[in-house]
């Protein structure tokens, strides 16, 4: 029912630095897959075919690799090494690819308004490639948050449970129970500091949107770090309507971070990558 999903990879990745210097942290390779496919394929595991990059300077290899290389299909047809390809040829065949820059890094928050064109009028999902999930032998995230949505009908959020001591680097919620691991969103503070933290529920990189936060964002001031941040503005929706959030089944890894990249490596490989070579 959601066909939509964006992807905002403007980002500069100084976390990865100096791998990122020339090179967006979107393409960093979790095993033999650049980080953005997973998050492409969870999209179209989910349904959501229509696909939209917010893109900055320096993002050119992600609109390549959502293309055909003529040279290289040319040079590996009728080889052994097609099958290198499955992945990436079955991506291309199932998905749209559009993309938009923003222009100025004013946020994750201005990030989203800047694929408003791209979206329209409709409700859409938002992954951060740099979160990598994973749900061995089960639905996506996305996919999960995707059948909640015909239920709820307003915007998701997905949220994990994190040490206290790591709640500052997230959006943090505080809401109501409504049955096992899904809140109705009542307050959300972006990366409070030690103590002030509402609760442990971190949100993860996984959103789903209703399109009226398209006005909302339009008039959101500028936040914590001086960025136009998603949280604030469904803190908005929340107050004025419904926001859920959802405790997803599955893995999670902050592929942000050079500890968590390596977590997700040592992950794939041994679950995905192995399995997949039999
Ligand atoms: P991060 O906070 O991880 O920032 O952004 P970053 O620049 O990618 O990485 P570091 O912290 O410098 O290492 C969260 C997500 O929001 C996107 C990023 O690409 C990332 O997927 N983003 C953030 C934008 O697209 N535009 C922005 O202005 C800010």
């Amino acid at each position: 029912m959601i066909s939509k999903c964006l992807f905002p990879v403007a980002g500069y990745g100084t976390r990865f630095l100096p791998a990122t210097k020339s090179m967006p942290k979107e393409m960093l390779p979790v095993v033999n897959k650049p980080l953005v496919q997973y998050g492409v394929e969870e999209a179209i595991d989910a349904g959501m075919t229509d696909i939209s990059f917010i893109t900055g300077r320096g993002k050119r290899s992600i609109a390549d690799h959502f293309d055909i290389s003529y040279e290289l299909e040319h040079q590996i047809k009728g080889t052994g090494k097609e099958d290198y390809m499955t992945s990436i040829r079955r991506v291309l065949d199932d998905g749209v690819f559009s993309f938009t820059r923003q222009r100025e890094m004013k946020g994750l928050g201005h990030a989203i308004l800047t694929g408003e064109n791209m979206i329209g009028d409709n409700p859409f999902g938002v992954i951060l490639s740099d979160d990598l999930c994973v749900n061995e032998g089960g639905e996506s995230v996305m996919a999960q948050m995707a059948e909640l949505y015909k239920q709820f009908r307003c915007s998701i959020v997905a949220i994990m449970e994190v040490p206290e001591d790591q709640v500052h680097k997230y959006g943090v919620i505080a809401g109501t129970s409504m049955k096992e691991g899904l809140y109705r969103v009542e307050d959300m503070v972006e990366k409070p500091a030690q103590g002030e933290a509402p609760s442990n529920l971190a949100i993860i990189g996984r959103y789903i949107l209703t399109p009226d936060i398209f006005d909302i964002l339009r008039r959101t001031e500028p936040g914590k770090n001086g960025e136009i941040q998603i949280t604030d503005a469904l803190l908005e929706q929340a107050k004025n309507g419904c926001v859920m959030a959802y405790k997803f089944e599955g893995q999670r890894f902050d592929c942000g971070s050079v500890d968590g990249f390596v977590e997700a490596t040592n992950y794939c490989y041994e679950n995905i990558y192995k399995k997949e070579q039999g």
